[in-house]
């Protein structure tokens, strides 16, 4: 029998139990559809002859929370919270039955329902601080009366996915279901809870003892947040929230978790945010490549070079039970790669987050040779050996005559034309770029870049690698860079001709880290080396090598031994105890030498002048890169930046910042550069113009 039925969510009756059925594909969103639905009928079934109702997904998972993409709309009535209200004041016991993800609007609504059982595979969270929002239907008031306000804390901060059986412990759920069939268990559950006359248990009506918790926890974890989440604003709210559900009444905790939600909502951050869970999807989807084109089964991988990147890019496939060989050019070598993964695995063991027996499984899934037969029969091969064009050529014409017909034959190069690597193979249509970031076992990003001739079969398995090793990839084209370094190349010349021209090491860090950036140019360069550019800008002609102010200062510190962190200085003095970066006046002295055989006057900078040198470069850039079609879409270029290079989430991607500056506003700032400096690289892109002009955005004209 049918009370009411809408296209995602129906309603049978089983004997003396209502069943309110959601069916909205993939996640079962809670779209405006669907939350109507809900509330017809939950209101429907009060004046049926059943005695209870069971809340249930078809499909997938649980409720996964609001409808992202709505959050533009104005909001519609009833209120997501008036709907959860219905549910809590019905007259019968409603029972949330839960298998999947019950995430944010999924789980309010669940803690609205009087009871909640799930399958044992089941996860619960409320993840809305990752989409720079607070839980805005009751979550935050809810959530502390059940698991106490510390938990509450620690779940809604974090935003952090806990198992069903944790769930539990915290009392968010109350039964959980032995077996498959959820349906059936959440049936014998309502039985049991009419036969025991269980009462209409309402989350609202539970009072947060105030000797429960320490009243200094909430300007505590305000204060711990600020440097956890440095710069984010949903943090912050949800404290103020979930303070309010401790000292307030339900209701008025409920209207300030509201009023907070729509600042957060409304604002740049969560828009930013909202934008990064998008694009990161959207970067799976490679334009002209359907779900059905075939994959290659990748079973066994080798590894040429067990330097920095060739160990942590071994580590990857270990840690999810593929077998590893690493190549090296000899025994001595081997060794020493093979002896830095045995220490980088110890590390992890010490920090807990790894037992002495996983690690050994991982250990035993990697192989060291010196023979290229031994690679003979691996499905995918990624080289990680010196970036050197000729070197990396021999090591590819060398893998086509040992590898079997098949077999994806990848470079991590960074820089390399991946063209005149696949032409030193006759089968160039099994060649990629696979391009790593450092340390590449925790780093998440992956470009993935497609040479002229690379198969679709192999960008779509390369694709499915990425996934399979926790890897967030990204298709970008041959240039010299890719996507990210072409674009960091920019960044790094006028941190440098900043540096020149008068602004101190200090400012222009702090200047970055202020905005959000994980760190600061200058502080980055001497963590992963300084040598590192001085080396490839070795194999650069003059001309490609650019303005000399923009390395001369990088070179001399190199000349010095000064390296960087790993040699005790660079750009600043490292205390070798606490790794503190130190000013160092030294630094100060040499650039100022440098600034005076140069012929470079030196002045003052204001922050907003920095933040414009650094930033608008990328966008630049970026634009170029976009035109040419290098990226497929400005997401994909904001996804490179924030998982590859620490570019704050909450700014959402340069591309991201750029179209929330406003494109007209960023032509003008770049012809204005242009205008002074007379230099060509601050010419705005064709497409800025054009996007400027027309009123347009990246975003929109990505998405035409
Ligand atoms: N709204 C709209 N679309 C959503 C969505 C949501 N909440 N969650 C997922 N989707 C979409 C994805 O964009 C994707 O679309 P596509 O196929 O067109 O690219 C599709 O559903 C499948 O998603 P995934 O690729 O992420 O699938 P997975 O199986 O890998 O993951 C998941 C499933 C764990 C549910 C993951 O999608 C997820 O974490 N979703 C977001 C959960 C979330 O943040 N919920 C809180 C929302 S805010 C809220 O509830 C506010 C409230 O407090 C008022
Ligand atoms: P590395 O110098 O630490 O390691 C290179 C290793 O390759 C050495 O152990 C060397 O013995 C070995 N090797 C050299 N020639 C070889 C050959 N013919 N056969 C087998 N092994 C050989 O270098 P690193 O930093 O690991 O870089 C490797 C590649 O990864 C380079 O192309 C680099 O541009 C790229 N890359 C480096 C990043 C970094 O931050 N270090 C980040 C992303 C990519």
């Amino acid at each position: 029998m049918s009370v009411t039925s809408s296209s995602v969510t129906s309603y049978e009756v089983r004997g003396d139990i209502g069943i309110i059925w959601i069916n909205n594909p993939p996640v079962n969103a809670l779209s405006q559809a669907l939350r109507d639905g809900i509330y017809a009928a939950v209101n429907a079934a009060q004046d049926d002859a059943t005695k209870a109702l069971i809340m249930i997904c078809q499909g997938r998972t649980f409720i996964a929370g609001a409808d992202i993409s709505e959050f533009d709309k104005a909001p519609t009535e009833p209120s997501f919270n008036k709907i959860l209200e219905t549910i809590e004041q019905s007259a019968k016991p409603i029972v949330a039955a839960i298998h999947g993800t019950a995430l944010g609007g999924g789980l309010e609504t669940a803690l609205a329902c009087h009871y909640r059982c799930a399958v044992g595979t089941a996860m619960v969270g409320l993840p809305e601080v990752k989409l720079g929002l607070l839980p805005g239907a009751g979550g935050t008031q809810r959530a502390p009366r059940l698991t106490g306000v510390e938990a509450a804390i620690k779940l809604i901060t974090s935003g952090n996915l806990i198992k069903a059986k944790d769930a539990v412990g915290l009392n968010l759920i109350d039964h959980i279901i032995e077996g498959d069939d959820l349906l059936e268990g959440a049936m014998a559950y309502v039985q049991q809870l009419l036969a025991d006359n269980a009462p209409l248990r309402k989350v609202r009506d539970i009072n947060i003892d105030p000797a429960s918790f320490d009243p200094a926890i909430f300007d505590n974890s305000r204060k711990q947040l600020s440097r956890r989440a440095r710069g984010q604003l949903a943090p912050q709210r949800i404290i103020d929230c979930i303070e309010a559900a401790a000292t307030l009444s339900f209701d008025e905790g409920l209207a300030t978790e509201g009023r907070l939600f729509m600042d957060l909502k409304d604002g740049s951050q969560s828009a930013a945010m909202r934008h990064m869970f998008f694009a990161q999807r959207e970067a799976n989807k490679i334009k002209g490549l359907g779900k059905e084109t075939a994959k290659r089964a990748i079973k066994s991988v080798a590894i040429i070079g067990g330097g920095t990147m060739g160990g942590g890019i071994a580590m990857n496939f270990a840690n999810v039970g593929i077998p590893v060989t690493m190549l090296e050019i000899n025994d001595e070598a081997l060794q020493r790669g093979l002896g830095i993964i045995d220490k980088n695995y110890s590390m992890t063991v010490k920090k807990g987050k790894l037992s002495e027996e996983q690690k050994q499984g991982c250990l035993s899934l990697i192989s060291g040779t010196t023979d290229y037969q031994d690679l003979a029969n691996a499905d995918l091969v990624i080289e990680a050996v010196f970036e050197n064009l000729e070197i990396k050529q021999q090591v590819f014409a060398k893998l086509d005559k040992v590898c079997k017909p098949g077999a994806i034959l990848a470079s991590n190069t960074s820089y390399q034309d991946v063209n005149a690597i696949a032409a030193a193979t006759k089968r160039p249509e099994d060649v990629i770029g696979l391009h790593f970031f450092s340390p590449a076992n925790i780093m998440k990003l992956l470009e993935i870049v497609r040479a002229d001739n690379t198969s679709d079969e192999v960008i779509a398995t390369s694709m499915a690698v990425a996934k399979a090793i926790g890897k967030v990839p990204v298709l970008s084209g041959v240039c010299f860079g890719f996507i990210g370094n072409r674009m960091f190349s920019e960044y790094g010349r006028e941190t440098q001709l900043c540096l020149i021209e008068g602004a101190s090491a200090e400012q222009i860090d702090r200047v970055m880290e202020e905005y959000g950036m994980a760190m600061g140019p200058l502080a980055v360069s001497d963590l992963a080396g300084i040598d590192i550019g001085y080396k490839v800008r070795e194999g650069l002609s003059a001309e490609e090598k650019g303005d000399p102010r923009s390395f001369c200062v990088a070179d001399a510190l190199v000349d010095l031994g000064r390296l960087g962190q790993k040699s005790g200085a660079g750009f600043y003095q490292y205390d070798p105890q606490t790794r503190a970066r130190i000013s160092d006046p030294e630094v100060s002295a040499l650039v100022e030498a440098k600034a005076a055989e140069y012929g470079v006057e030196r002045r003052d900078f204001t922050d907003e002048e920095i933040r414009d040198r650094l930033l608008l470069p990328l966008i630049n850039e970026g634009a170029k890169i976009l035109q040419e079609g290098i990226a497929q879409r400005s997401g994909d270029i904001d996804v490179v930046y924030v998982y590859g290079y620490g570019f704050p989430v909450y700014h959402g991607g340069p591309m991201q910042y750029a179209d929330h500056l406003g494109l007209d506003a960023v032509y003008k700032k770049l012809s204005a550069l242009h205008r002074e400096s007379g230099k060509d690289y601050w010419q705005p892109a064709d497409l800025i113009k054009t996007l400027a002009e027309s009123g347009s955005s990246f975003a929109k004209w990505s998405q035409s």
